[in-house]
């Protein structure tokens, strides 16, 4: 069994696809029980010491995620760690985007991560030990052009875990963050638009913008990458508040502090062009 200080029962949401399904067969290949979450389910899996069970879940049903959470403590007593994977991205220009939509957003990436949270904790603080990994992104960290309502709940989620990180103290449960930057998954197309897209004052710019987004996509790194920063952190007994994922990531957000605001702005532009498109 794979050494860490949590133990072996894990549940991993979003892991029908991307970085949930290669952290989950990634954990039950080292050993672990896998309870794997996400809305379609999936295929269960066992590798020698290992298994995946899947689970139809979804983090916007607060009954449907508190339904898994106690079947896996029913039958397994424990739930050791649990990654927060399950996310999606609502791309479209701030103006064009709905309050609904916004708030859609946050539902799947953020009040989803902590509807899970809130479950798993109370067995996690009577056992006095737990991780909690929340994936978060280099743009909760970097406001993304045309992507701001992704940006917006992934900068939820980064106060969410530093706050949580603090509140556990007593408890000793930990929670740390890992923040991808451009992965090939399927987010890419799972990718939502916002409604005003359809008839928009910034048409071409937030179309420029986001086909650059979808081409770094499908050009980024492989799951794999996302999965050795997340088993870093699983065998960490005091796991970093954050892990950025990949050189030239870590190198942004560590310049992010040292740069101007405006600077950082500047970059930003330069790599989602706005000003010379019309
Ligand atoms: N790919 C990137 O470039 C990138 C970069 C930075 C951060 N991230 C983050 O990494 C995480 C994983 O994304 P990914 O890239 O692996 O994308 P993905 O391949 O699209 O996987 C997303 C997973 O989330 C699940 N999901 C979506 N809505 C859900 C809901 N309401 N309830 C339960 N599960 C739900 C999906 O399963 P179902 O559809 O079956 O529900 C799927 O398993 C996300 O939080 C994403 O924001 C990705």
């Amino acid at each position: 069994m794979y050494k860490n200080p949590y133990g072996s029962v894990a549940l991993v949401t979003g892991a029908s696809s991307g970085i949930g399904y290669e952290t989950a067969h990634a954990l039950a290949k080292l050993g672990f029980t896998v309870y794997g979450g996400s809305r379609r389910g999936g295929e269960d899996a066992a590798y020698g010491g290992g298994n995946i069970t899947m689970l139809k879940m979804d983090v916007t049903d607060g009954a449907s995620v508190k339904k898994a959470v106690d079947d896996i403590l029913e039958k397994e007593g424990r739930i050791d760690i649990l990654i927060n994977c399950a996310g999606n991205g609502i791309a479209g220009a701030v103006e064009d985007c709905s309050g609904e939509e916004a708030l859609k957003q946050m539902d799947v990436n953020y009040a989803g991560a902590l509807r899970c949270i809130g479950a798993v904790l109370p067995s996690m603080r009577e056992k006095r030990n737990g991780l909690i990994v929340n994936i978060g992104s280099v743009g909760g960290i970097f406001s993304i052009p045309f992507q701001t309502l992704y940006s917006s709940s992934k900068y939820a989620v980064e106060a969410l875990t530093e706050g949580l990180r603090i509140e556990l103290k007593p408890w000793g449960v930990k929670a740390s963050l890992v923040e991808p930057g451009d992965v090939k998954t399927g987010f890419t197309s799972a990718r939502a638009y916002a409604e005003g897209c359809k008839a928009s004052a910034y048409g071409a710019r937030c179309a420029q913008a986001i086909k650059q987004m979808e081409r770094d996509e499908q050009n980024g790194k492989a799951p794999g990458v996302v999965v050795k920063e997340i088993l870093k952190t699983i065998r960490s007994k005091n796991p970093p508040v954050r892990r950025t994922v990949g050189g030239m990531y870590k190198v942004l957000v560590f310049l992010k502090r040292l740069l101007p605001a405006r600077l950082v702005e500047a970059l930003l532009d330069t790599m989602y062009p706005g000003s010379k498109v019309k």
